[in-house]
This record gives structure tokens, C-alpha cells and sequence, in this order.
């Protein structure tokens, strides 16, 4: 298993997976399938090496906790010294439910809603990272009715090709995401004007699962000429986010290693003069993604006229990413098995074709058989569904010998606590 992309925290011992020092059959036993099993060594080792990498320059690193947004998770990372990119006002509540400090919070999205932008402004944010003008115009009107000065950030759009999935690319023109270059000297100006915006700083992101350094570097390059330009016009900026992005290994991808990443970066900034600014980063798969794993049991092998299937206790509601991007994840059998190995289809119980995990895996497998679907830590559980009215799976932390139910499995009736039926004589 040394390609494996969760080797280390899950690793075989005797032939049974573990996370670190737990056997996965055990906490199959003890909470059932399907389960997010996280490792807390995992995770912190993932924010430790942007951590690291920026030791010694006034740096902060904001997991973009859309990845996985567990109040544990979120939880340890603030103790370490992480603070958060958020894209939502239900998840600035997570942040603040485990005590997170406002102060450094940094908020993405192109559909901010006022609420949300009073309710960031009232704890005091980092930044508002704007993504249009109509957005600038709503901050601006919601700070001055509250009293207040807005911080804000620009995120530019570079027109950068991040060389990842169509879906999961952000910094090109044709998407939705960030203010289009040429505009961003007139938005800043607009800004500075302002006697209820205070600018702060300057972002990008441009994509997500990036495996290589070069379109990272030329969006760099092309957001330290802004800065430049900006500073000709009398704009000072405090701080400069270089988004996130970097990729994971599923199967055979090769992303560069953090520290490799930020240290090219780093070189960049240094060299144009900018060595004094505060760096940011947003990532959030390259730190929760390795730290978990989906484990999940075989219910039926069908042997189909085309294909063999294993039909899991996950399905595409618990894990989207195969049926929404085709996303390769790696399948693992938790134990030996002394069955005949075939090509497998894991597919869920899901009513879809798309109900998919894994296709044409050559395992040997049979009912009651545990699998364990790696690199899940990151945009599994925090894209979860309730399709086909199936609860949400629940989901353990793993420490050392220890393991924690962080999560417990939602349940039937929680589903529909919410609704109701018509008054009794209602046509
Ligand atoms: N910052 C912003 C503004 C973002 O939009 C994102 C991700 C991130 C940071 C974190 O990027 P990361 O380091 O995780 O790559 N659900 C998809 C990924 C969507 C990413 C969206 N934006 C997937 O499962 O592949």
C-alpha cells in the first residue's frame, strides 16, 4: 500500500485496515455502516505542513471548512492555530459553536446575503473576500446601517487554466467565480473611497484538486501585479490570500507537497518586494481529505449479465463526488478475504444509475465484507444528502487507541421532524 494516499494514518496491521491504532472492523462493530472514520493525527498533520512552510512571516491559514465542517474537526484546527474560510452564515455559527476567533475569519462567495453580511460584520471578521460590485455595494450599505467599517479583499479572477475538472475549476473567465481582471483596479478604487470599506487585502482561487505548480505560480504572478498597481495608485494591502486548491493522491496524482508549493510562492513574493505582507491560504482538501476514510459494508454481489456488482451500505447521498465528477476514490477491502477476486462495480442503494462509488475494481469480496473508501475526509460527509430519505452516516474521530463518536448517525425520524401534513378537511 505505499502508493496509497491514506497509508500512514490507515494503514494494514496483520492484514486489517486500521485507522492509527484502531482496528475498522471494530468501529464498524461498535457504530455500524456507513462511517466517516477520521484520524486526528491526519488532520493536523495536514494543516501543520501549510503551518510549517509558513513559519517565521505573519501568516494565517484559513481552512476552508466547506471540505469538512465536523465541529471537532473544526474544533482542533482552531487550537492548533487555524483560522477559517467560510461561505456561509450557517457555517460562521460552526466556527463560533467551537469558539473560533471571528478575527480570523475570512468569508468567500459570490451570494453573500445581507444577513449574513451583518451577522459576519456584528463578530467582527478578518475579511469579506468580494466577488462583484453589486456585492461591494451590499457590504458598503450594510456597514454604514450597522455603524460599522468593512474589511475587504478583492478576489480576482487571473484567467488562469487550473488543469483540474470542469466542475471544480473557479478562475477562468467563463466562471462564476471572483471580479474579471481588468476591473479590479476600479473596484479597489471604489473601495478606498469609502468611508465604510476598509480595504485589507487580496485573493484568488482558482480551482480545486490542482496538481501542478505552474498555474498556481502564474495566477501569483498575475495578483502581484494588481498589488503593484495598486500601490502606484496609493493602495496599501495588509495581506495577500493565495486561496487554496492544492490536490490530494487518489490513485496516481502527483500534487506537489505543500511545503514545496509555498516555498515557490514565498520565493515570488520575496523577489516583487512583498515579503512584509501578511500571507493567507484557504485550503481545505489537502488537510481534511487524507484524514478520513468512508467505511462501508457489502450488502449484495450481483453478478450481472455485463458487470459484477457490490451493492454497499453507502450510497451516493453519503459520498457525492463519484456520481458528480466522476471522482476516482480508492476502494479498499478492510480484511483478507478468501474469495475469488473479480471486477466489481460499488454502487449504493440509491435508486440512480449514478449511484456509483467505485467502478471496475478488481477485489474479492462477498456479503458482510467491509470496504473502506479513502481520501473521503474531504467534501464526503459535508456534501452528504438525505436522498432517498436515507440518514446521514455518522462519524468517529480516531486518536491514538481512542475513538470518538463526533457525530452520531442521524436518524429516520429527524428527517421529516420538520414537516407536516394539511389541517384535517383541507381539500
Ligand atoms: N477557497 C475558495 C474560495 C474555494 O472556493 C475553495 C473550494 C477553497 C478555498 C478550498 O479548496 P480546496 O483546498 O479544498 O481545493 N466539492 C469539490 C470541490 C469543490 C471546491 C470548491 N471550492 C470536490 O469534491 O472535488
Amino acid at each position: 500500500m505505499s502508493h496509497d494516499p491514506i497509508a500512514g494514518a490507515f494503514a494494514a496491521h496483520d492484514g486489517v485496515l486500521h485507522c492509527e491504532s484502531v482496528p475498522l472492523p471494530a468501529i464498524a462493530e461498535r457504530f455500524g455502516t456507513p462511517t466517516y472514520v477520521y484520524s486526528r493525527a491526519a488532520l493536523l498533520a495536514g494543516y501543520r505542513a501549510y503551518a510549517d512552510a509558513l513559519a517565521g512571516r505573519s501568516a494565517l491559514v484559513c481552512y476552508a471548512m466547506k471540505a469538512n465542517s465536523n465541529l471537532t474537526v473544526l474544533d482542533l484546527l482552531a487550537r492548533a492555530g487555524s483560522g477559517f474560510d467560510i461561505v456561509s452564515g450557517g457555517e460562521l455559527a460552526r466556527v463560533l459553536a467551537v469558539g473560533g476567533d471571528p478575527r480570523k475569519v475570512v468569508f468567500s462567495g459570490v451570494g453573500k446575503s445581507e444577513a449574513e453580511i451583518a451577522q459576519a460584520l456584528a463578530v467582527g471578521i478578518l475579511c469579506f473576500n468580494i466577488e462583484s460590485v453589486p456585492e461591494l455595494e451590499v457590504v458598503e450599505r450594510v456597514a454604514q446601517r450597522l455603524g460599522k467599517r468593512a474589511p475587504i479583499s478583492v478576489r480576482v479572477n487571473p484567467d488562469v487554466d487550473p488543469k483540474t475538472h470542469p466542475y471544480i475549476s473557479t478562475g477562468l473567465k467563463n466562471n462564476k467565480f471572483g471580479v474579471a481582471y481588468a476591473d479590479v483596479p476600479a473596484l479597489y478604487r471604489r473601495a478606498a473611497a469609502s468611508a465604510h470599506l476598509e480595504v485589507v487585502g487580496i485573493d484568488f482561487h482558482i480551482g480545486s484538486q490542482i496538481t501542478e505548480v505552474a498555474p498556481y505560480l502564474e495566477a501569483a504572478e498575475r495578483l502581484l501585479d494588481v498589488v503593484d498597481a495598486l500601490a502606484r495608485d496609493g493602495i496599501g494591502l495588509h495581506h495577500i490570500d493565495f486561496g487554496g486548491g492544492v490536490g490530494i493522491r487518489y490513485r496516481d496524482e502527483t500534487p506537489p507537497p505543500v511545503g514545496e508549493l509555498i516555498a515557490a510562492l514565498l520565493a515570488r513574493v520575496d523577489a516583487r518586494g512583498h515579503g512584509g505582507k501578511t500571507i493567507l491560504f484557504e485550503p481545505g482538501r489537502s488537510i481534511a481529505g487524507p484524514a478520513g476514510t468512508l467505511l462501508t459494508r457489502v450488502q449484495y454481489v450481483k453478478h450481472g449479465e455485463a458487470k459484477n456488482f457490490a451493492i454497499v451500505d453507502a450510497a451516493m447521498n453519503d459520498l457525492a463526488r463519484p456520481a458528480m465528477y466522476q471522482a476516482w476514490m480508492p476502494v479498499h477491502p478492510v480484511a483478507p478475504s478468501a474469495h475469488e477476486i473479480a471486477l466489481y462495480d460499488i454502487v449504493g442503494p440509491v435508486c440512480e444509475s449514478s449511484d456509483w462509488l467505485a467502478r471496475e475494481r478488481a477485489l474479492a469480496l462477498a456479503p458482510g465484507d467491509l470496504l473502506a473508501i479513502g481520501g473521503a475526509g474531504a467534501y464526503g460527509m459535508s456534501m452528504a444528502s438525505n436522498y432517498n430519505s436515507r440518514p446521514r452516516a455518522a462519524e468517529v474521530m480516531v486518536d491514538g487507541e481512542r475513538c470518538y463518536e463526533v457525530r452520531r448517525r442521524e436518524l429516520v425520524e429527524e428527517l421529516f421532524a420538520g414537516e407536516s401534513v394539511l389541517p384535517t378537511g383541507s381539500a
